[in-house]
């Protein structure tokens, strides 16, 4: 099996990170039966500022023909919010990527990094947000009048809801999980009632998933206090934003979290959920796990290779053990670079698949 991989490094410690994430990808090559062609398509703040685009027209060509996109962070401190940002919501409008989907897992390692006590990890967090990618608040339809009044619509259509709830059921299925939770604000918002319609309509096609509803404030309260209660989470777009970020902070480090920009069955684009942080670039020392989270995400949804990417979540929690970027560093453990954190998982991901 072929794949081409449409490879946007991007700015600050995006080509950092992104260079380990390939190497990732090539160990697999030469261990399994998948082959890769990489392709570069340039986009964000740099390219910006050498051909006033942010998003190149032979960059997006390469990205729409591609099997899979990898992304690092894009943004420069230079520029205006914005100028190079705004690549990210063109590549995810453009290819229609309506699940955002941010796993949130905290290895057995990492536990002493938790912000959380002992007795509310618990049995463990594990948790896959499913994100409405499209509508809602975040589709920027509004506008601000006269400096005086400003709004945005929120609007949520039935073939959104539907879309999106049928991908987490799907999902949770595929995961073997017993329960998708759906996050909300019925009591108050007409899209949310809409949402929690469908989500019970859908959920009799699932009759042996168990199902609940809760109104997204409480869950901000429970996502810290029974964090092990939950599985697959389906919820709208800017509720999903706030909730995978709040859960993002459990895992030890924003270093660690990562994404999937999906429309199943096409070309969908996979990032690590930070920025280009611009406070460490060129230091070498940014952690290259969430690139690397995504990259397994890529095999599992993409390119349905379960098994390598488990194999390639097993390598990291091997490396955990022996070393750790700064971010996460542990006294007793050596303290490495972002090029030796990934060749040390590339390693422990070779042993596993020689054997
Ligand atoms: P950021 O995520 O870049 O950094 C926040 C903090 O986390 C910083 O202290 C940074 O050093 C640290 N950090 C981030 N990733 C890390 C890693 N892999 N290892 C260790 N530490 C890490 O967020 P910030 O500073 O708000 O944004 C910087 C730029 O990135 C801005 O231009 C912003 O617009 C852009 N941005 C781009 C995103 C994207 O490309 N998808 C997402 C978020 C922000
Ligand atoms: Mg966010």
């Amino acid at each position: 099996m072929k794949k081409v991989i449409a490879i946007t490094k991007g700015d600050g410690i995006g080509p950092e990170v992104v260079n380990e994430g390939i190497k990732i990808l090539q160990t697999l090559q030469k261990y399994s039966e998948i082959e890769f062609e990489f392709q570069e398509a340039p986009a964000g703040g740099q390219v910006w500022k050498e051909t006033g685009n942010n998003l190149p027209e032979t960059s997006w060509n390469t990205i729409q023909k591609a099997d899979a996109l990898l992304f690092g962070a894009i943004g420069l401190p230079d520029l205006p919010q914005g100028v190079a940002e705004s690549a990210i919501l063109k590549i995810r409008q453009g290819l229609d990527l309506y699940v955002n989907l941010r796993p949130i897992k905290l290895y057995d390692a990492l536990r002493d990094r938790c912000p959380l006590k002992e007795e509310f990890i618990g049995e463990g967090i594990e948790i896959y947000f499913v994100r409405e990618n499209t509508e809602g608040l975040y589709a920027n339809i509004g506008g601000i009048l006269k400096d005086q009044v400003a709004q945005n619509l929120m609007i949520y259509t039935r073939e959104g809801c539907e879309r999106i709830i049928k991908y987490a059921f799907e999902f949770a299925k595929k995961m073997k999980h017993s329960k998708v939770t759906s996050v909300d604000k019925a009591n108050i918002l007409k899209p949310s009632q809409l949402w929690r319609k469908i989500f019970h309509e859908t959920a009799k096609d699932y009759p042996d998933m168990n199902t609940e509803d809760i109104y997204v404030d409480a869950f901000c309260q429970w996502l810290i206090r029974t964090p092990y209660k939950y599985q697959t989470v389906v919820t709208g777009n800017m509720f999903g934003d706030i909730i995978s970020d709040e859960g993002a902070f459990l895992i030890g480090s924003l270093g660690m979290a990562s994404s999937g920009n999906i429309h199943p069955g096409k070309v969908s684009m996979y990032e690590p959920i930070h920025g280009s942080a611009p406070d460490i670039a060129g230091e070498g020392i940014a952690n290259p796990i969430g690139t690397i989270l995504s990259v397994k995400l890529m095999m599992q949804e993409s390119f349905g290779q379960m098994e390598l990417g488990a194999e390639i979540e097993a390598a990291i929690e091997d490396a955990l053990l022996e070393g750790r970027t700064a971010d996460i560093q542990n006294e007793k453990l050596d303290t490495l670079s972002t090029e030796q954190m990934g060749t040390l998982i590339s390693e422990k991901l070779q042993n596993r698949l020689k054997k």
